[in-house]
């Protein structure tokens, strides 16, 4: 499938830790868009598991095989990182209804700050749908299995992180 023009978009989130489902969205906006920028928000008031800098070495390494994505940190407002980097498009994953009401408020936002950058949402796979970074935090946490759930980088590193 050909790229959409020559656009430029940006996979924005916390990814502590980067999971199966944010890969599942990654690998479909490759085949997408022409340039595909994976941004870790420094400055989440919350209170990370992984340091920005170990988040940003794990996408690094999973995003290897896909030569047109790049990771990258921000700060402070998404659309203003996003004119900086010349991208048209925020690309965001929806996987139930549940997620919906606060990702159309976020897009409907950043369209009021930034009229000219498009959000785009995409579906994971279902086998995905009811996977998210918090759960397989607490999995993790209590030692659970994480089969299918991160890549085999990230399961050690969550592994190292709790013991
Ligand atoms: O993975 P997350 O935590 O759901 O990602 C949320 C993120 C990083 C996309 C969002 O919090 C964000 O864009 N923050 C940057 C600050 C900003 O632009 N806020 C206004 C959004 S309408």
């Amino acid at each position: 499938m050909p790229a959409v023009g020559h656009t430029i978009a940006i996979y924005p989130g916390s990814f502590d830790p980067v999971t199966n489902g944010h890969l599942d969205l990654i690998e479909r906006g490759t085949k997408i868009f022409q340039r595909l920028i994976v941004a870790v928000l420094r400055n989440a008031d919350k209170d990370p598991l992984f340091t920005v800098a170990e988040r940003v070495e794990m996408l690094r390494q999973v995003t290897q095989p896909w030569a047109n994505v790049e990771v990258d940190v921000f700060d402070g407002l998404l659309v203003d990182y996003s004119r900086r980097r010349g991208a048209g498009v925020i690309l965001r994953g929806i996987r139930a209804i549940s997620d919906y009401e606060y990702e159309l408020q976020m897009a409907l936002m950043n369209r009021k700050l930034e009229p000219q950058l498009e959000t785009v949402f995409m579906m994971p796979a279902l086998k995905y749908s009811y996977l998210s970074a918090r759960l397989v935090r607490e999995i993790a946490q209590f030692g659970g299995p994480l089969d299918g759930l991160v890549p085999p980088v990230v399961e050690q590193k969550l592994r190292a992180k709790v013991t």
